[in-house]
């Protein structure tokens, strides 16, 4: 008898998971933006407009379907207009948050560019901390508006006579925080302006509400934001997402506990209770309307990470596999969630990738998005799993939960099933026994990320310590076995017939 099981029924249509669920964000903070994405275009290394190639290859191979930008707490001190026109014109200013210079080489029509490059759209975070709802509209004429204006003229002269038509716009970001220290009420208020201009200058735009996380709820005042914001922004038609961030942090990047590594994975547990909470309160406000939740930052935040090294920490298969978790939970709320943006791209938290001059290595949470990227598009498939379980806390939660070992998502194109297993226990193989129901299995594939132990890691000197490895499958004729090993994930291609 197998410790667990996972079926599936492909027949029964689910919600389309949105792409977009796979997108990254890129802050001005540290060396993400600037050496880790851009170097110019006189540099030595590699690069197409002054972006580096290795890192765009990397990008486009994932097919990074939207890129949040410029911040992140950058947004709400971020003028649009210092970062447009000749370079050589652009003022130097300073980056108050990450406590370093702003060339402002990399504006608008940079960003623009990269997201051409890789297919990506691109997601703004506007200004609403020092800036003003005046320059939140005309930020959304320079890139949107198609007729004849000062604005749509300068954007033309900038190398760009079609609009970008960017959908997406943050108003603000952390708006409790960072980006302002508003109470909710108070930010409502400001939302409303803010949006009522940048939505009235092109109505074709979607605008994307900051909100709070249980995480947060260290802070009293934060418990009731969501439900505060949502009762005084009484214009539905003015919001489309709600925003909310979710750091996890478990001991430290390289050097963790058996035990902070059990806690990391229950804390998901968590961050499905901020989908729970924020889905009630959204339900509650906007009856007639599917307001969509968005985690615009997400990912690990260990504690090595400082303002003092821009971020930076170790890239273990342990945060590969917490991505891998998270992901399957997006996938699973697939009818509510309509975007995540893990934190950040290149160099900063949980990147992508690291970049050393002209040296990279590709971090083991890219695999995590490689590996996974088969459910973009896809729609839900209908799961049920019996698996063991293990006792942890989730953080902020009152008592100790019990943590299925197996974290399992599963999604469907056409006769092609995608099934996605993170064994979330530290030291377990789980053999399951993996039934699709009503239908008939063809053919099975698959790639597996592992290693001997869950601190292993890729540095520049051993870049591919954690790389995924490909699975040999005997073509099952119908129910087969197959066995999760310890801290992995297995992504299984299902065809059936
Ligand atoms: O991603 C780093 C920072 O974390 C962002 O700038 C901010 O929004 C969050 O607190």
């Amino acid at each position: 008898m197998s410790d667990a099981a996972i079926r599936l029924w492909p027949a029964l249509g689910g919600a389309r998971i949105n792409p977009n669920i796979y997108g990254h964000f890129a802050e001005h903070l540290g060396r993400c933006v600037y050496e880790g994405i851009w170097v110019g275009p006189r540099s030595s290394i590699p690069n197409e407009q002054g972006m580096r190639l290795d890192v765009l290859a990397g990008l486009k191979q994932l097919r990074t379907p939207v890129l949040r930008w410029p911040g992140g707490c950058f947004a709400d001190d971020y003028h649009w207009r210092a970062g447009i026109g000749p370079v050589s014109k652009r003022p130097a200013t300073v980056n108050i948050w990450w406590q370093q210079g702003e060339s402002n080489e990399f504006g608008t029509d940079e960003f623009m560019s990269l997201c051409r490059i890789l297919g990506s759209e691109p997601y703004l975070c506007c200004n609403v901390g020092t800036g003003s709802a005046r320059e939140a509209r005309d930020w959304v004429e320079y890139c949107n508006y198609g007729g004849e204006s000062y604005l749509s003229r300068m954007r033309a002269r900038h190398g760009s006579p079609e609009p970008y038509g960017v959908r997406f716009w943050g108003v603000g970001n952390e708006t409790w925080g960072c980006g302002g220290r508003f109470r909710a009420e108070d930010y409502a208020k400001e939302y409303v302006r803010f949006a009522n201009y940048m939505r009235t200058m092109d109505p074709g735009i979607e605008l994307v509400a900051c909100g709070t996380c249980y995480e947060d709820y260290k802070n009293p005042a934060l418990v009731v934001w969501n439900h505060d914001f949502c009762e005084e922004m009484y214009h539905p038609d003015l919001i489309d997402h709600l925003s909310m961030h979710r750091y996890f942090r478990r001991g430290s990047g390289a050097d963790f506990s058996d035990g902070e590594f059990r806690a990391l994975f229950a804390d998901v547990l968590a961050m499905e209770r901020d989908l729970e909470l924020a889905e009630a309160v959204l339900a509650y406000f906007y009856p007639d309307k599917s307001v969509g939740i968005i985690f615009d930052e997400w990912g690990v935040w260990h504690p090595e990470a400082t303002v003092e090294n821009g971020l930076e920490q170790a890239h273990t298969l342990r945060d590969a596999l917490l991505a891998g978790a998270v992901l399957n939970l997006f996938n699973r709320w697939a009818h509510r969630v309509t975007m995540a943006n893990i934190a950040q791209t290149i160099n900063v938290l949980q990147c992508m990738a690291m970049t050393d001059g002209k040296k990279m290595f590709l971090t083991p949470t890219y695999h995590v998005f490689d590996m996974m990227r088969g459910h973009m598009a896809a729609n839900l498939v209908t799961q049920e799993v019996d698996c063991p379980t293990f006792d942890a806390h989730p953080i902020g939660l009152r008592e100790k939960k019990a943590v299925p070992a197996l974290s399992v998502s599963a999604s469907r194109s056409g006769k092609r099933i995608v099934l996605s297993v993170v064994n979330q226990s530290v030291d377990e193989d789980v053999e399951t026994v993996i039934e699709v129901r009503e239908a008939t299995i063809a053919n099975v594939t698959g790639r597996m990320l592992n290693s001997d132990t869950p601190r292993d890691r890729n540095t520049f000197e051993t870049p591919k310590a954690v790389t995924p490895k490909r699975l040999k499958i005997e073509n099952p004729a119908g129910d087969f076995v197959y066995t999760f090993p310890a801290h992995s994930l297995t992504v299984l291609g299902i065809t059936v017939e």
